[in-house]
């Protein structure tokens, strides 16, 4: 049995998440290092945990979470894709089975809002991981200017994020306290909306309703 201990030791995934890692450095985007596919990981296991799945599904989606990104080791453009097929390898090379490998590849696969739908359960929880990961510690160029962008300057904003997964109410919420003297939440709705939409499709195939809870207040 295949954990996420024996991944993240596991050499060539090691070498494919620093060439991630370069890649988005020379890109000049927000952080997606140990950092992001630790939290996305486990946050996804979470999830899956929360809304009752098996043990099994909570460790494939603990390792689909910390894999998600590794498609950045060759480009940017399509990584959920390129990704996708990398993990799959690395799983069936580490001795996963295909099929649990396979269920893997498609969350991975269709985790991006560019191009992803919300096919499985494993691959909505990936989803609503992903994107609830927003935080301060993201952005490389921590002095906020008037050359600040409008991505950097709302992930300056977030000092703290977290997903909570209301059982009773069959909620999914995305908590996020900011500050807004530095970016209002008109800002976080014209970068994020995409994937505020994508979360709600997700958060349905779940038989759940999606929200964003900003500063105490409700805004989804
Ligand atoms: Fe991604
Ligand atoms: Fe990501």
């Amino acid at each position: 049995m295949i954990t996420l201990k024996d991944v993240k030791k596991d050499e060539e995934v090691k070498v494919l998440i620093k060439t991630s890692e370069k890649q988005i450095d020379a890109l000049a985007y927000t952080e997606h290092s140990v950092r992001h596919a630790s939290i996305v990981a486990s946050w996804t296991g979470m999830i899956l945990k929360e809304i009752g799945e098996s043990a099994k599904l909570v460790r494939l989606g603990e390792i689909a979470g910390y894999l998600h990104d590794i498609g950045n080791s060759l480009a940017r453009y399509d990584h959920s894709g390129s990704g996708a097929i990398l993990a799959y390898n690395v799983l069936k090379r580490m001795g996963m089975n295909y099929a649990d490998a396979a269920e893997i590849m498609m969350a991975i696969g269709n985790h991006d809002e560019k191009n992803g739908v919300p096919v499985s359960v494993l691959t909505s929880a990936l989803i609503i991981a992903d994107k609830s990961d927003v935080h301060k510690s993201r952005v490389r160029d921590k002095v906020l200017d008037k050359n600040t962008n409008i991505h950097d300057r709302v992930n300056l904003a977030v000092n703290r994020s977290f997903i909570s997964v209301d059982k009773e109410n069959l909620r999914i919420d995305t908590v996020i306290e900011t500050d807004d003297t530095i970016c209002s939440v008109a800002d976080y709705f014209e970068i994020y909306h995409s994937r505020m939409l994508m979360c709600s499709k997700a958060a349905e195939l779940l038989g759940y309703k999606y929200g964003l809870v900003i500063n105490n207040m409700r805004m989804l």
